[in-house]
């Protein structure tokens, strides 16, 4: 039975691809804005590594985007200069708060995956396989920021909660315009 105010299938996916491919392009911009800081320091090839990985993602959904007819957000002007701006503004914080941006943002992007792949049905598998293809990676960037004393940055805890707020809203807008 569908109710008023439900989505259609067709629609949760684009909604889905639509929402992905934001987050990815936020994500690369995040690390970008990171590297443009604290891109010649030592922390400099694994930032490099992580927004390689996270181009890569960006280019799937970017494809998916033009398979699938699906409009991408009108936002992608804005989240081009919010990711830039939260990358470098942790960097410019320092090393473990640019991992505490990392750990923040990818904890948020797992869980979103995490949610998106349980949607999937067997018509979705191809997208279900990437979509947990990429959750793998974003947590093994959760895992670098972690490795890279994330946690130990004076007010990490603070930090960390207005980063993911500030994920959720971007993703909860992001699917719908
Ligand atoms: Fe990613
Ligand atoms: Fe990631």
């Amino acid at each position: 039975m569908t109710l008023p105010g439900d989505v259609s299938p067709r629609e949760k996916i684009a909604r889905m691809v639509r929402v992905d491919h934001a987050g990815e392009y936020g994500a690369k911009r995040i690390y970008q804005g990171q590297i443009a800081v604290l891109g010649r320091g030592p922390k400099g090839d694994i930032l490099r590594h992580m927004q390689a990985q996270e181009q890569h993602h960006l280019d799937v959904f970017s494809n998916l985007i033009a398979d699938r007819r699906v409009r991408p957000t009108v936002l992608l002007p804005f989240w081009h200069v919010a990711g830039f701006m939260l990358g470098a503004a942790t960097a410019a914080m320092g090393e473990r708060a640019a991992m505490a941006c990392t750990v923040a943002v990818e904890e948020t992007i797992d869980a979103h995956y995490l949610a998106q792949s349980a949607e999937l049905g067997p018509e979705e598998a191809n997208l279900r396989e990437t979509i947990e293809q990429f959750r793998a990676e974003e947590l093994e960037h959760r895992d670098i920021g972690l490795a890279h004393d994330a946690e130990h940055m004076p007010g990490y805890r603070l930090l960390s909660a207005i980063i993911k707020t500030g994920c959720k809203v971007a993703i909860a807008v992001s699917e719908r315009v």
